[in-house]
C-alpha cells in the first residue's frame, strides 16, 4: 500500500458538514450485475494507442505483440478492458485513422494471428477488448477508392463515395466551402483516368480520406460485414470514430462555423447545425448496428466519438436502440473550476440516465492535449491545435501534474464509465518541445505548421528508466522522440512507489471497485465555498479544492489523496477521498 492510502489516518474535523443531496439526481439507472451483466456501465476503459504502447520488433513503432507482452501491466492497475486505437491495413497518413483494409492487421503492427494472441491474453487476465472501427472515410489505398478513381463519374464505384463536379465555368472550384478538419478545403479534384482534370472528393480529414456515402446501402451492407468479423472474432465492442458525421446534409450547401469552433465537431450557432456533422441519419446507421450486436452473446459495445454540443444532443446516440455509450467531451472540456465541474457533472448524470445509459467520463485521449499540461494551460487552445514551443500559455509542469491527479481522482470517484489514454497513468505530460521534423500529425502539415496538432500527446510511452528508449523498444527506436526527462515518469520508477501517479491510480481503481463507485448514488456536500468540487458516493466523501487556499476537510478516514496531508486541510489543487462520516467506526 502506498502512503498516500492512509487507510487509518483519522483527521480532525472543524466543523461538521452539512452533507444534502443537491440536487437529487439520480446515477446510472443501476448496476452492471442487476442489469444482466452489462460490464461497461461501470467499467474503467483504457485507450493503448498502438503506435505509442510498446514495440516488439524494435522498428519504432508499437506493435500487437508488444501490446501482448506489456497487458499484465493494465490488469496490475485495475482497468476493466482495453480500447485499441486502428492497427488495420493502412499507410498511416492519419495515424491509422485512414484504412485500407477493416479486416486485416498492417504489418506494422503484426497479423491477425497477433491479434488472436492479443485477443486470449487479454481474456486471460480479465481484460475485455474493444477495438476502433472507423466509418466515415476509408483510406484513399482502400480498394473501394481505387476503383472509384478508376471507373467513370457516375458508376457504382464512385457511389460509395462523395464526388461531385465542380462549381465554376471550367469546374475547377470545389463543390462547396467546407473546411477539413485538419485545416484547408474538405475537397480534392481528381486527375481522370484520361489525364483530364476531373470531379472533385469529399474529406471532412485529410486528402487522403475519402468520405463514404453513407446513404448507399452497399457501405450499409459492407460495414455490418466488417463488424460481425471482428465480433466473431471474439471483440467485446466497438470505439466508433467521427460518430456524428457519416451522413451529410441534402444539397451539402455551403456552411462558414463560428470562428470558436472546436475542429472535430461543434460549430453549431443559434439557428444552425453544421451540415456536415449530427445530422439525424446517422442514428439509422446505429440502429442496424445495435441489432448486429445484440445478435451475439456477452454484452457487446459501442461507444461514440461523437463531438456534439450540446450534452442533451448527445444523448441521442445512447438511446436503447442505439449505441451503449458516447465519450463525454464535455467533460473533457471542462476547465479547472470547481462551479464549472459541478455543473458538467450534474447535467451528465441527469442527461444521460433520462435515456437509460450510463454517463462516460474522459479527460485525455491521442486527439487532446494530456490533462497534465492542458489543466494548467494559460492560454485558449481549441481541440486539434496542440502544443509547442511558440505556444501562448505553456503550463507549470508541477501545476498541470498536481491538477490531473486531482482530475484524475474526481473522475474516478463518479458513477458510470470512465476513460484512460495510455501514459495518463504515469502523470505524462503533454511532449512540447518536439523538432518541427518529427511531427508526423496531417494538421501541422494542412497548416503550414501553424497549428501543432497532436503529435504531442502519441508519444511513446517510458516503462523503464534505464532501458533503450525507456523500454518502449528494445532497440532504442521510437517513431516520435521521448522527452529526456520521461525516464523519471518510467513505469519502474513508479512501482510500489508511494505518493506516484501510478499507485495513485492504481489505488484509486482499487477503491472505486472496492466501494462499487460506478454503480453508486451522487450526492453533493454543501457548506463549501464555490472552489471545492464535493460529493458523497458509495461510503466514501470526496474533496477537490480548485481554489488558491486550503481548505477545511471532514472527519473521515483517508482513504487516498492526491497530495501530502498536513493535518485536516486541502490544499489548492489536491483532491481526496475519505471514509465517509457514518462509516467510520
Ligand atoms: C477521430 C480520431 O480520434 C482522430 O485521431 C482522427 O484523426 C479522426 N477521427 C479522423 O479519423
Amino acid at each position: 500500500m502506498s502512503s498516500h492510502e492512509t487507510t487509518g489516518d483519522t483527521l480532525d474535523s472543524p466543523s461538521e458538514t452539512d452533507t444534502t443531496t443537491v440536487p437529487d439526481i439520480e446515477s446510472t439507472p443501476s448496476s452492471g450485475a442487476e442489469r444482466g451483466g452489462e460490464w461497461w456501465r461501470t467499467a474503467v476503459i483504457y485507450q493503448v494507442y498502438p503506435r505509442s504502447f510498446a514495440d516488439a520488433d524494435g522498428d519504432g513503432v508499437g506493435d500487437l505483440p508488444g501490446i501482448t507482452s506489456r497487458l499484465h501491466a493494465l490488469a496490475d492497475l485495475g482497468v476493466d478492458a482495453v480500447w485499441l486505437s486502428p492497427f488495420y491495413t493502412s499507410p498511416q497518413h492519419d495515424a491509422g485513422y485512414d484504412v485500407a483494409d477493416y479486416v486485416d492487421v498492417d504489418p506494422l503492427f503484426g497479423t491477425l494471428d497477433d491479434f488472436d494472441a492479443l485477443r486470449a491474453r487479454a481474456t486471460e487476465l480479465g481484460l475485455r477488448l474493444i477495438v476502433d472501427l472507423v466509418p466515415n472515410h476509408t483510406s484513399s489505398e482502400h480498394a473501394w477508392f481505387r476503383a472509384a478513381v478508376a471507373a467513370a463519374p457516375g458508376s457504382a464505384e464512385r457511389a460509395r463515395y462523395m464526388f461531385r463536379d465542380g462549381t465554376g465555368p471550367s469546374g475547377d472550384l470545389p463543390p462547396n466551402n467546407w473546411q477539413s478538419v485538419f485545416g484547408g478545403p474538405a475537397w480534392t479534384r481528381l486527375v481522370e483516368p484520361d489525364g483530364r482534370p476531373g470531379q472533385w472528393y469529399l474529406h471532412l480529414f485529410d486528402t487522403s480520406q475519402p468520405d463514404l456515402d453513407w446513404t448507399n446501402p452497399l457501405v450499409r451492407s459492407d460495414f455490418v460485414d466488417v463488424l460481425r468479423f471482428w465480433l466473431d472474432r471474439g471483440v467485446d465492442g466497438f470505439r466508433v470514430d467521427v460518430a456524428h458525421g457519416m451522413i451529410k446534409a441534402d444539397g451539402l450547401p455551403d456552411y462558414t462555423p463560428p470562428a470558436d469552433a472546436g475542429s472535430m465537431g461543434g460549430g453549431e450557432t443559434a439557428d444552425a447545425t453544421p451540415p456536415y456533422w449530427a445530422q439525424d441519419g446517422v442514428h439509422e446507421i446505429y440502429r442496424e448496428w445495435h441489432q448486429v450486436l445484440a445478435e451475439y452473446p456477452g454484452d457487446r459495445v459501442m461507444v461514440a466519438e461523437a463531438w456534439v454540443e450540446p450534452l442533451s444532443k448527445l444523448a441521442k446516440w445512447v438511446r436503447p436502440d442505439e449505441m451503449q455509450q458516447a465519450f463525454n467531451f464535455a467533460y473533457l472540456e471542462t476547465g479547472w473550476s470547481a462551479t464549472a465541474i459541478r455543473r458538467v457533472v450534474d447535467q451528465s448524470i441527469e442527461t444521460f440516465s433520462s435515456v437509460g445509459a450510463p454517463s462516460t467520463w474522459v479527460l485525455s485521449n491521442h486527439d487532446v492535449v494530456r490533462h497534465a499540461s492542458r489543466l494548467a494551460l494559460t492560454a485558449e487552445n481549441p481541440q486539434g491545435h496542440g502544443i509547442g514551443p511558440k505556444s501562448a500559455g505553456l503550463p507549470i509542469p508541477e501545476l498541470g501534474l498536481a491538477r490531473a491527479r486531482a482530475a484524475s481522482a474526481v473522475m474516478l470517484a463518479l458513477p458510470g464509465s470512465a476513460y484512460l489514454y495510455q501514459g495518463e497513468e504515469l502523470g505524462l505530460p503533454e511532449a512540447v518541445d518536439l523538432p518541427d521534423e518529427s511531427r508526423q500529425d496531417p494538421t501541422w502539415f494542412r497548416t503550414d505548421g501553424e497549428r501543432y496538432g497532436r503529435d504531442g500527446c502519441r508519444v511513446p510511452i517510458p516503462w523503464e528508466s534505464g532501458a533503450p528508449a525507456f523500454g518502449f523498444s528494445a532497440t532504442g527506436a521510437s517513431w516520435l522522440p521521448q522527452p529526456e526527462d520521461w525516464s523519471t515518469y518510467a513505469r519502474d520508477e513508479q512501482q510500489g512507489v508511494a505518493g506516484s501517479t501510478l499507485e495513485l491510480y492504481r489505488s484509486a481503481l482499487a477503491l472505486r471497485a472496492e466501494h462499487e463507485l460506478g454503480a453508486a448514488h451522487l450526492t453533493w456536500v454543501d457548506g463549501y465555498d464555490e472552489s471545492v468540487v464535493a460529493f458523497r458516493t458509495g461510503g466514501v466523501t470526496v474533496v477537490a479544492n480548485t481554489g488558491e487556499v486550503a481548505v477545511e476537510l471532514p472527519v473521515g478516514d483517508v482513504l487516498l489523496s492526491t497530495m501530502a496531508l498536513d493535518g485536516p486541510a486541502l490544499p489548492p489543487n489536491a483532491a481526496v477521498w475519505l471514509a465517509a462520516v457514518d462509516d467510520v467506526g
